[in-house]
């Protein structure tokens, strides 16, 4: 039998109010000057004056740096690492969805291993282990709070980076559902479907063990019964508390058996595109599953039940095909677009980002082994 790895961070404090355990936290990392890294959305709505103040009231200095963009860069890991080294900082705090962590995960990479970011895409490739570090979770989305798994844009070619290490996932994870409730309902659909997707890929892994499979059909679940909910109403905090579980549950399933071509392609239309990640996996994950549906069917029966389908009497392959069904009408739910060229996807790039979408790391693990026609017709199906 194979070694199974399972990676989660050390502690991670979930509920609504868990925020206010976060000096106590630094401390017990014995944290003297966090550089904390947020985004300038995070910014505007007041949110890293909140967290500067938590840390104020402990008599925790902090530097922050509030660059990063979506989808971020090297650039913001080299301005950030900047900040750390002048301001002589000795821990780490990300505020945010997915891009404020993975650009943490980056500064944290450099602080302690120098080089540049290239340096280190692949899997494994750090030699020393990241500075203390505490993720601050503000969407049920990609779960960067949680796991080994940093994106990276490189700017000069636009190919989005997969740095996957056991060294970067966080020490302490907060997912706080207070802090959710602003979120818009876009926002909220778009992280949602991302969520899902991870669930979704892990469950049909090929890397897929036992403890993934309890924590993806989980995910599953919790989502089919909440994220419309969370989408009509923000301040549902049953619903947003729900999510939050649902989205840390979706990353233990996917930091451990990884995903699929989902991932491999909306990674590229992120990078090329600069689109929302949520958006782009929504777009693709039905067309996915049903190229994927004959390796795994028995699976995405399972998953069809695990959102609430009643499947009793069916065939297996019937039942499959209604996971793919509830997908798709869940994404038309809580209006996600339903085409790429809405998004201004343009056709004749399509055969550079199936070259490279097939190098991606998490075309690893895809159910079913694509040739470079088979990802550009499902390219052309989204489109
Ligand atoms: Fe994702």
């Amino acid at each position: 039998m194979a070694i199974e790895a399972f990676f989660v961070p050390n502690v991670s404090l979930m509920g609504a109010g868990c925020l206010s355990s976060l000096a106590e936290r630094v401390q017990m990392l014995n944290g003297k000057k966090p550089l904390l890294v947020a985004d300038g959305g995070m910014t505007q709505l007041g949110y890293t004056a909140r967290i500067v103040k938590l840390l104020e009231e402990a008599d925790i200095p902090c530097a922050v740096y509030d660059g990063t963009v979506p989808n971020p860069t090297d650039h913001n890991v080299e301005e950030g690492i900047a900040i750390y080294r002048s301001e002589g900082c000795d821990m780490l705090i990300s505020l945010g969805g997915g891009s404020a962590h993975d650009c943490c995960k980056g500064i944290g990479i450099l602080a302690t291993n120098g080089g540049n970011i290239q340096d280190y895409e692949g899997l494994d490739q750090l030699t020393q282990a990241l500075p203390p570090y505490i993720a601050i979770n503000t969407t049920a989305g990609t779960a960067s709070e949680m796991t080994r798994f940093t994106i990276i844009t490189n700017s000069s070619n636009h190919v989005k980076m997969a740095i996957v290490d056991w060294r970067v996932t966080p020490d302490v994870a907060i997912n706080d559902p207070e802090l959710m409730v602003d979120m818009p309902p876009s926002l909220t659909a778009a992280t949602g479907m991302d969520a899902l997707t991870h669930a979704v890929e892990a469950y049909v892994s090929t890397a897929a063990t036992p403890i993934t499979d309890a924590c993806a059909l989980q995910a599953i679940s919790l989502i089919g019964q909440y994220l419309r909910k969370a989408v009509a109403r923000g301040d549902d905090m049953e619903a947003r508390d729900k999510m939050a579980y649902a989205e840390y549950l979706a990353g233990m399933a996917f930091n451990n058996a990884s995903l699929g071509h989902v991932h491999a392609m909306s990674h590229q239309l992120g990078g090329f595109y600069n689109l929302p990640h949520g958006v782009c996996n929504a777009l693709l994950l039905p067309h996915v599953c049903r190229v994927n549906l004959m390796a795994r069917t028995e699976r995405f029966a399972d998953i069809a039940v695990a959102l609430g389908e009643v499947t009793e009497g069916l065939s297996e392959r019937d039942a499959a095909y209604m996971a793919i069904d509830a997908i798709e009408e869940l994404s038309h739910d809580v209006g996600i677009p339903q085409s790429l060229s809405e998004l201004g996807v343009k056709e004749e790039d399509i055969p550079t980002m199936v070259g490279n979408a097939q190098k991606d790391v998490c075309a690893l693990t895809n159910p079913r082994k694509l040739t470079d026609d088979e990802v550009a017709a499902i390219y052309l199906a989204a489109l």
